[in-house]
């Protein structure tokens, strides 16, 4: 009697137990709340609490208000945290809560033809977001050997581009400029018309007035309809510039991983390299290269090298970044990081800009690492040809400008100035217009063939004769 007693008594306490332990699992750890100790700048310095590297901390401020923070760093008992928001009325022992780990970004089909922040939050008047997919902002290793090979064109409906620097499927390109010499413009014209299913563009630490500009002029509703805006200006905070880019990325990778061929552009690579030189320098890392911390380089190729190619079946990421580079400045840190890095670089030329040749594409200069595996030999060799065309006449430039080349001297130079201009006018692409990959590579054809024949020297001769009286006239 009494053991069945006791044994039931057992039962019962062992249930007990297990209720227990089941509701606080529901309520989690309890949080271990600090102290803020210190304010530099942006940065903040918290004690008697924990949290890893990019969680999430909320600072309480003097009326209340919570003050979303991120992890940085830390020091011996301190965490380093930086705003992700706006930063007013903190005061000295001011409450930090650890919130949660990590970010997420929110994903779905919801977000064509949105605006949204570095947080995620709508910018435009379409109402809230209803994106409910949750991926990590950090996004996931891709096992590079599981990556598929690039090896079909992507059309980006850009004349220049598509015949005599193509770009393939899953390949991570440069945008090389200096200011206003037409990156926003060209970067538009391919949103626009690339045959891409997806477009995303990451608008990353330029001036705010720009964005409007981008989403209304340049992009319109037509190029809005399949594109993603994520923007992050000058004037948001650092960490939320590098979330700005981050967020850009994860959202391609989520349309991606649904089998979709995305094009992401990123606005511009340069300023996520300076935030990150902010944060960094910030937190005590001591400057290297011109000012940029170590950290900087590393998170390059992290951000670039989600781009491309998925697993087999799934979809492409093709990326340009512009990186910004001032008058001839080869030396510029983030200019030559960036070139190790990408496939390949598009470099915009200030003297073609000025004398109104626009998209101000050096073709001579641009190369894409991928145009063997993407393109027939046929193709290749007229890319060749072109590009000889072109750099011979800028290798004798001042000659023949100061008139000091005498024509006749040199046959595949007489050919050179007499393909000029319709060198040019191939170059040249009206911004409302839109060129498909294979009318690109007709059209070059087409140029090529007016070249004339080198072995009938007379024909050259007569044909040059004409153009110099025609240019006399
Ligand atoms: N395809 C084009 N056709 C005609 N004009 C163009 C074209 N591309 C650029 N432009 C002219 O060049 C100007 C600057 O272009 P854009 O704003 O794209 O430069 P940017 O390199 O993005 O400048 P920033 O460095 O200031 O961001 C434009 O306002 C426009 O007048
Ligand atoms: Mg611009």
């Amino acid at each position: 009697m009494a053991d069945a007693f006791i044994e039931k008594a057992g039962r019962d306490w062992m249930t007990a137990l297990a209720r227990i332990g089941s509701e606080s699992r529901r309520y989690g750890k309890p949080v271990v709340e600090g102290v803020l100790t210190r304010m530099v700048g942006l940065t903040l310095e918290a004690a008697g609490c924990q949290a890893p590297i990019g969680a999430r901390c909320d600072v309480v401020n003097s009326v209340g208000e919570r003050v979303e923070t991120e992890v940085v760093g830390f020091s011996g008992g301190s965490l380093y945290l930086m705003p992700t928001s706006e930063v007013h009325g903190l005061v000295p022992n001011a409450r930090v809560i650890p919130t949660r780990h990590g970010s997420d970004v929110l994903v779905g089909p919801e977000l064509l033809g949105r605006v949204i922040d570095g947080r995620g939050r709508p910018l435009d008047d379409k109402g809230p977001l209803r994106a409910r997919n949750k991926i990590a902002l950090q996004g996931k290793e891709i096992n590079p050997l599981a990556r598929t090979p690039i090896r079909e064109e992507l059309d980006v409906g850009v004349r220049a581009i598509n015949a005599l620097c193509p770009i393939g499927r899953g390949q991570r390109m440069g945008l090389f400029a200096g200011s206003g010499v037409g990156k926003s413009v060209l970067l538009g014209m391919m949103t626009r018309y690339t045959e891409a299913d997806i477009v995303v563009v990451g608008l990353i630490g330029e001036r705010g007035r720009e964005v409007k500009e981008f989403v209304q002029e340049i992009l319109g509703e037509q190029g809005l309809q399949k594109a993603v805006v994520v923007a992050a200006p000058a004037d948001s905070s650092p960490l939320m510039r590098i979330h700005g880019a981050m967020q850009a990325t994860s959202i391609a990778e989520y349309f991606r991983d649904q089998g979709k061929n995305v094009l992401l552009l990123m606005d511009s690579l340069t300023r996520f390299a300076q935030a990150q030189r902010e944060i960094a320098l910030a937190i005590g890392e001591p400057p290297a290269t011109k000012g940029y911390p170590p950290s900087v380089f590393a998170r390059l190729p992290q951000l670039v090298e989600r781009a491309g190619n998925g697993a087999q079946n799934s979809g492409s990421i093709t990326a340009f970044y512009t990186v910004l580079v001032e008058g001839d400045d080869h030396a510029d840190p983030i200019a030559d990081a960036a070139r190790a890095i990408l496939d390949g670089h598009i470099l915009l030329s200030r003297q073609l800009a000025e004398t109104g040749v626009y998209p101000a594409i050096d073709i001579e200069a641009s190369i894409s690492r991928l145009t063997p595996q993407i393109t027939t030999p046929e193709h290749m060799g007229m890319t060749q040809n072109f590009r000889g065309l072109y750099s011979l006449y800028q290798q004798n430039r001042d000659l023949i400008s100061v008139g000091a080349y005498q024509p006749g001297t040199d046959p595949a130079i007489d050919r050179a100035v007499r393909m000029h201009p319709q060198i040019i006018d191939f170059i040249r692409q009206d911004m409302n217009q839109s060129v498909d990959f294979d009318d690109s590579r007709d059209q070059l054809a087409q140029v090529l063939s007016q070249t004339g024949d080198e072995d009938q020297p007379q024909v050259v001769d007569a044909l040059l004769a004409q153009d110099l009286k025609q240019g006399e006239g």
